[in-house]
C-alpha cells in the first residue's frame, strides 16, 4: 500500500487526534503518503483534503476533539455521495482509508468497503456503543468529566440536602451513565436498557432521605424516555414526595471537547498503529478495537448498524450498592 488517508467522522472524541498521530506515523514508517480528510464524509465528497507530516501530526495528542474536523453528512448515506467519495480518493492515488468513529461513521466504513474501497476502522465514541471492541476511543475521558461533574454536585448537594438530577450523554447506550455513576456512588442510575420509573426514583429518593443520607446523586442516560424534564414534571405536583430539595443538570457537550486521559491516548495509539497494520497485511473491512486487553479486527458486516447495550450485571450491582 503506498498512500492511505485518514478521516475522523460523527461526534468527536477525546483521543481522535492521538489516534491521527499514531496512524499518520506509523504509515509514514512504512514510507506511505499520508492524507488527512478534513471535516468528515462530506469533506471527503468536496475533495477536502491536506497531506500530512510528522510535523503536522505533533502536539496534538493531548487536545480533545480532532484536528481534521468533522461532520454528519445526509449526502454521504446515498451512493452517489459515495462514489464522489471514491472518485476523489482515486483522483488523488489513495489506496486505503482509516476511518475512526463510531456507531454511524462504521456503518460508512463497512457501505465503502462493500463498493471494493480498502477500509479500516477505528473504533471511537464516547459512548461505548460498538460491537467488536470492550471500550472505545474517548469513553473513558467521558466517564472521567462527567464523574467530576457528579462528585461536585454531591459536594453542593451535601451543603444543602438536596438531591441532583444529572443528565449524561451516551445516545441510545447506557454505558457513560452507568459507568459514571457506579463510580460516583449515585442512589440511582436509569438507562436505556434499565430505566427507572420516575415513581420508582422518587421511592428510592425518599428512602434515602429517611436513612438520613444528606445528599443524593440521580444518573440519567440521555436514551431514556423519562429523561430529566419528564421526571421533574413528574414531581411538580409534589416535591415532598422525594424527601430533598431537587435541582437538575446536563452535562450536553461538556463531556465531549475535554483533554484525553492517558488510558484514551495510549488506546488511541495502540488502534491506530494497529489499523496501518491491517491495511498492510491487506485485511480491509475490518474494525480495529480491544477485547480482553488485546488488539482485535472484527468484520464490518458483523458490527455495522447494531448497538451494543450494557452489561446487565452492572445494573444489578448499582442497585445493591446504593444504599
Ligand atoms: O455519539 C456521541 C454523541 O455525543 C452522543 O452521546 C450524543 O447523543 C450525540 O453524539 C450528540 O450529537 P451532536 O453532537 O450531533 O449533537
Amino acid at each position: 500500500m503506498k498512500s492511505i488517508a485518514i478521516i475522523t467522522s460523527g461526534g468527536d472524541a477525546p483521543g481522535m487526534n492521538a489516534a491521527i498521530r499514531a496512524i499518520t506515523r506509523s504509515a509514514l514508517d512504512q514510507n506511505m503518503v499520508v492524507y488527512g480528510v478534513r471535516q468528515g464524509w462530506q469533506g471527503l465528497i468536496e475533495d477536502q483534503m491536506i497531506q500530512l507530516s510528522a510535523r503536522e501530526v505533533g502536539g496534538i495528542m493531548h487536545i480533545g476533539g480532532t484536528f481534521l474536523g468533522s461532520a454528519r453528512s445526509a449526502e454521504f448515506r446515498e451512493e452517489g455521495g459515495r462514489s464522489k467519495a471514491l472518485r476523489n480518493l482515486s483522483g488523488r492515488g489513495i489506496d486505503g482509508l482509516v476511518v475512526i468513529g463510531g456507531n454511524g461513521s462504521q456503518t460508512g466504513s463497512h457501505r465503502l468497503s462493500q463498493m471494493g474501497f480498502p477500509v479500516v476502522g477505528v473504533a471511537s465514541t464516547i459512548d461505548n456503543d460498538l460491537f467488536g471492541t470492550d471500550i472505545t476511543i474517548g469513553c473513558d475521558t467521558a466517564i472521567n468529566v462527567t464523574l467530576e461533574a457528579i462528585d461536585h454536585l454531591r459536594t453542593t448537594g451535601s451543603s444543602h440536602n438536596r438531591a441532583f438530577l444529572v443528565e449524561t450523554m451516551g445516545r441510545n447506550c447506557g454505558y457513560l451513565a452507568m459507568m459514571s455513576g457506579l463510580a460516583g456512588g449515585a442512589e440511582v442510575i436509569s438507562t436505556p436498557e434499565a430505566e427507572v420509573s420516575p415513581a420508582e426514583i422518587a421511592e428510592r429518593l425518599r428512602a434515602a432521605y429517611e436513612r438520613g443520607k444528606t445528599h443524593a446523586i440521580v444518573v440519567i442516560a440521555e436514551g431514556v424516555k423519562d429523561n430529566c424534564e419528564k421526571i421533574l414534571s413528574f414531581f411538580e405536583h409534589d416535591r415532598r414526595m422525594v424527601g430533598f430539595e431537587l435541582r437538575a443538570t446536563t452535562l450536553g457537550h461538556v463531556v465531549r471537547g475535554a483533554p484525553p486521559t492517558a488510558f484514551d491516548r495510549i488506546l488511541a495509539t495502540r488502534l491506530g498503529v494497529n489499523a496501518v497494520t491491517a491495511l498492510n497485511d491487506r485485511d480491509y473491512g475490518v474494525l480495529i478495537g480491544q477485547q480482553k486487553g488485546l488488539v482485535t479486527r472484527t468484520p464490518l458486516g458483523e458490527i455495522a448498524g447494531l448497538t451494543k447495550p450494557i452489561d446487565t450485571e452492572f445494573v444489578e450491582l448499582a442497585r445493591m450498592l446504593a444504599r
